[in-house]
């Protein structure tokens, strides 16, 4: 962390909030405001909010927020260093040499340095006499030779020990290999032994978009268990953030990404000439994920496995593309388990012809409400078609419901008036029950929950209030400090959080230098810096007045040395009602 205050300050000239954050999401402007859907979480109403006054942003969905440098942060996941480079790049500034190399960022490098060695390793000992067998087993899967190349794929010696020995005669540690997640390690009688975590595996490495191996799965070659050995996180890899073959699938530039469930399966599909396929990481779909795999299509393709497991994770997967606007299609795997097995069993065509036939996410639900029932018999049809006026409850378009219900009229041979009107029905239903107040949720939302942030917050809510205000008035009138000096000190601060930040602002005001956000990011995390732009942005609720911070600094001596700890849990929804209109 030592950006000079020039260099940061240059930053702030050159990058405007508005233009950057407008590369990622679709801002709207609103008079000084801009909106958007947030990126950081699902949601189908705009709740991510750009300030171009104070240059930074603030989502009220899930709380997130800063300038600049935290945006690309969060949304980049990239530490503080790596964050500012990036800004750098963008607006053809040059970062000061001897600024970036800081310990964690070196480790980094050298871990991904690490990864490709082995890579290289592995592959190299595929193409080696002693790893025909690994070759064999990708041959006989029907890969070819320029698939195996281009994926980067090899095989890892059936021995303990042989990529150690090959690491460390090029001078890489065992403990570094054990960090990579390449070793693992035992301890007997005092002694740690290193040992090869991919042993006899086929290995298909993982790739970022920057084009780093960061990970590696490993297959086995029998039918044993357990079928893959994955690198665990580390330092250079989170599996819930990372997407295989993302790398190779975001320059097809179609609009169109296939998600499908196995390594195996994406590189089959590659060579079939399917580019734009991608797969998870073997854990269920994170949010992350989604995110990152809606930011470079228009339209998602899900073709997962045919069986019970693959269409549970459909449903979720469907859920969650739901929230972010990409249409969403559903491949059916009538006549194969998986996309590999169709490629193989009928070609490629056919493959395409399921992609070009393929349901959308309305049209798959109702397909999967179909096959429960028999619609030769009344029963059935009557089953099938209260289900059905469920799903289209969910529509939020007149139209689009409007059209399902005709083609479901004319098919079922009802009216479509009577579908529509108990689809109305369904959806007024649905809307009272989401607008009834709901205490025992009102209850856990104003309970002392967890503030990570701040923690001492829900337990002094009346000090920390007061701290805010002053916090906030105090940005928003720097010259209010010279007023308010003798009359109260970090001292008087009863939350930690809140004094760090009250005691960074007045050291810099006294020092001359501005408090803009992207100098505060500097000290702060992403999420602190989150409640921070949350309280530069509040001067429109205070009064701006000394008179409001002297209130605040009564308030907050008295409360210095009360500890209030009341769970609103406990109490009858009366008291909880009194309490809650008191605290908000
Ligand atoms: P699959 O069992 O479908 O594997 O698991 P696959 O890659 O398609 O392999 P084949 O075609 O059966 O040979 C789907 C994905 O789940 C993860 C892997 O990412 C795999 O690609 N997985 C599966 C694991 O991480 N560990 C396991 O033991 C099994
Ligand atoms: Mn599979």
């Amino acid at each position: 962390m030592a950006i000079s205050e020039e260099f940061l300050n240059e930053i702030r000239l050159r990058i405007d909030i508005d233009e950057l954050i407008g590369q990622y999401v679709d801002l709207k402007k609103h008079g000084r405001l801009s909106k958007a859907l947030c990126p950081f979480h699902s949601e189908k109403t705009p709740s991510f909010t750009v300030y171009s006054d104070t240059q930074s942003y603030y989502c009220f969905g899930c709380q997130k927020g800063g300038d600049a440098i935290t945006f690309i942060r969060e949304i980049e996941n990239l530490d503080y260093i790596e964050a500012v480079r990036m800004l750098c790049e963008k607006a053809g500034l040059n970062m000061p040499e001897d600024n970036y190399d800081d310990t964690i960022n070196k480790k980094r490098r050298r871990m991904l340095e690490i990864n490709k060695e082995a890579a290289r390793f592995f592959h190299n000992y595929m193409l080696s006499p002693k790893g025909k067998k690994g070759l064999d087993y990708f041959l006989s899967r029907g890969l070819s030779m320029n698939t195996i190349r281009r994926f980067g794929l090899g095989y890892a010696p059936d021995d303990w020990s042989e990529l150690i020995k090959y690491m460390t005669s090029k001078g890489y540690s065992k403990s570094e290999l054990h960090e990579a997640d390449l070793a693992k390690k035992s301890t007997k009688n005092d002694r740690i032994n290193y040992f090869d975590n991919f042993r006899d595996r086929a290995i298909v490495p993982i790739i970022d978009l920057r084009g780093n191996i960061i990970a590696f799965g490993g297959r086995v070659l029998d039918g044993s268990g357990p079928k893959y050995v994955n690198t665990s996180d580390t330092l250079v890899y989170k599996k819930s953030q990372a997407v295989f073959a993302l790398n190779f699938a975001k320059n097809g530039n179609v609009g169109k990404l296939i998600l499908a469930e196995g390594y195996m399966d994406v590189i089959s599909l590659h060579q079939a000439g399917f580019t734009n396929a991608v797969a998870g990481l073997g854990t269920a779909l994170t949010d992350e994920q989604v995110r990152l795999i809606s930011r470079y299509c228009e339209e998602i393709i899900l073709a997962y496995d045919s069986d019970e497991a693959g269409k549970k994770a459909v449903n979720k997967a469907i859920y969650k593309f739901e929230r972010t606007g990409v249409k969403i299609r559903v491949l059916e795997l009538k006549d194969g388990k998986d996309p590999d097995e169709i490629i193989k069993k009928y070609g490629p065509e056919r493959f395409k012809a399921l992609v070009d036939g393929a349901a959308n996410d309305i049209e798959y639900k109702l397909l999967e409400k179909r096959a429960l029932y028999d619609l030769a018999t009344s029963d059935g049809k009557m089953n099938f078609l209260n289900d059905a006026t469920f799903i289209l409850a969910k529509l939020n378009s007149p139209i689009e419901r409007e059209i399902y219900a005709s083609r479901l009229a004319s098919e079922l041979d009802v009216s479509k008036e009577a579908i529509l009107t108990q689809a109305q029905k369904n959806k007024d239903r649905k809307e009272k029950r989401e607008n009834k107040v709901d205490f025992g949720k009102l209850k856990d939302e104003i309970a002392p929950k967890k503030d990570e942030v701040n923690p001492q917050r829900p337990d002094n809510i009346k000090a920390a209030k007061a701290e805010e205000t002053l916090i906030s008035s105090i940005i928003a009138n720097p010259d209010f400090l010279k007023k308010l000096e003798n009359k109260i000190s970090s001292q008087d601060f009863v939350t930690d959080f809140n004094r760090r930040v009250y005691e960074k602002i007045s050291q810099r005001i006294l020092d001359g230098l501005p408090i803009d956000n992207l100098f505060l990011s500097a000290y702060f995390t992403p999420e602190e810096m989150g409640r921070i732009v949350k309280l530069s942005n509040n001067s429109q609720k205070i009064s701006n007045t000394i008179t409001e911070c002297d209130d605040c600094i009564k308030v907050l001596k008295q409360e210095k040395n009360r500890v209030k700890n009341i769970d609103p849990k406990s109490l009858s929804d009366d008291e909880f009602l009194k309490l809650f209109n008191k605290n908000t």
